[in-house]
């Protein structure tokens, strides 16, 4: 526990990557696991994630990230493209995918349908989207936390013009959109900002025990 509690002191919102290290692919693949098992609102994972190492296509992102150089510098950009909308297709690709890895029949799962049916599509589609964007965060989350466990730098960003990365991955057709970003990737000895205190709200502004 102690280490976990380490770990994430140890991490912080990296300004300046080592454009030299690259993760390697068990690392990216246990990060990657990271999000994998997020959990998410009924389960649906409302998104889908893009891992980009190319440099050209990062290139063609950075002025839509206001030219920060975490995009071009890290090791890679992973991308949270949340749904826009949520549809009755949706639903019935999720219920199918529950009925054959738990194998269970369809039918069995009616009940469920109609929660979500009654919950998740009966939102207006704007409400639909933040409550997709909301699942992404937290996968955005864990991503953090893992990077940092395996002493993997990351910074989470918001700092970017969402429709421009929409169209220039191609998201838009998809019924994406790019919720949130992070880039991963080993700090540059030169980030000052690794040197700074970190600050928090103290406990008595943050918890509450009731
Ligand atoms: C959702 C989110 C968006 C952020 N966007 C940016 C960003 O665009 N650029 C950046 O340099 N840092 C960004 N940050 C980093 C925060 O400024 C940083 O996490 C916060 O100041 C706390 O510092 P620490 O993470 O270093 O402890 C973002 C953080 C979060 C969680």
């Amino acid at each position: 526990m102690d280490t976990y509690i380490e770990n994430l002191n140890w991490r912080y919102a990296t300004k300046k990557f080592d454009k030299k290290k690259k993760i390697d692919s068990e690392n990216l693949e246990n990060i990657l696991k990271s999000i994998q098992l997020s959990a998410s609102s009924y389960g649906m994972q409302p998104y889908e994630v893009l891992v980009i190492e190319d440099l050209e296509v990062r290139k063609q992102l950075l002025p839509a990230a206001w030219n920060q150089s975490q995009i071009t510098d890290a090791s890679h950009l992973i991308v949270f493209a949340s749904l826009t909308s949520i549809s009755e297709a949706h639903v019935n690709a999720y219920l199918d995918n529950i009925s054959k890895i738990r194998e269970i029949h369809i039918e069995n799962l009616n009940g469920f349908k109609d929660m979500l049916a009654n919950t998740v599509l009966k939102q207006s589609a704007a409400d639909q989207k933040i409550w997709a964007e909301k699942q992404a965060y937290i996968a955005l989350g864990n991503l953090l936390s893992a990077a940092a466990n395996f002493k993997t730098d990351t910074c989470p960003m918001e700092g970017f013009d969402a429709e421009k990365f929409d169209e220039i991955l191609g998201l838009k057709e998809k019924g994406l959109s790019t919720a949130v970003i992070a880039t991963i990737g080993y700090r540059s000895e030169e980030d000052v900002a690794q040197h700074a205190k970190k600050v928090r709200k103290n406990k008595e502004q943050l918890f509450h025990l009731i």
